[in-house]
């Protein structure tokens, strides 16, 4: 069965969102299979963020990510890395559709693109190094 990590963000954990994320995540059939909350460090986030770097938005983006605690969540599902992405809607909460979890629970309008709640994989490569990265403690 396909596993993806999934990242409620410092903005969703700060929110009391976490229970509400979760519930989504549990109504719509995802198995939870590890939970961890971690005040992540710099070199973390940057493995995590690789991709981006450069961009201009990588350094507040990592900032953010640094200001407080995250709920990584490893859930298993039937196509869970593209379902989760389904779920949580497009990047940007302004026009993220509703019933997703950035369309219904966003409350970042157009500023800080980064505070979107959460983050899941987005394949399966991605999946797999994502979770190494957050889940390496046994
Ligand atoms: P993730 O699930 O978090 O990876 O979101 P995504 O796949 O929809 O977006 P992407 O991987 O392109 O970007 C990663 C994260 O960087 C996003 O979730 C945002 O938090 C942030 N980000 C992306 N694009 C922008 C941007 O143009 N401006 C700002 N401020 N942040 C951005
Ligand atoms: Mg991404």
């Amino acid at each position: 069965l396909e596993q993806t990590l999934v990242l409620i963000k410092p903005d969703g954990v700060a929110r009391n969102l976490t229970g509400e994320i979760l519930r989504r995540i549990e109504a719509k059939g995802y198995q939870l299979v590890d939970v961890r909350l971690v005040h992540a460090q710099r070199d973390l986030l940057a493995a995590h963020y690789a991709e981006h770097e450069g961009k201009p938005f990588y350094e507040p983006l990592i900032q953010f990510m640094e200001s407080g605690p995250i709920v990584a969540l490893r859930i298993s599902g039937h196509r869970v890395i593209e379902g989760f992405r389904v779920l949580a809607g497009t990047t940007d909460p302004t026009t993220a559709a509703p019933g997703t979890i950035r369309g219904d629970l966003g409350r970042d309008w157009g500023l800080n693109v980064q505070q979107n709640l959460v983050h899941g994989s987005d394949s399966v490569e991605t999946a797999e190094r994502e979770l190494a990265l957050w889940f390496s403690h046994s």
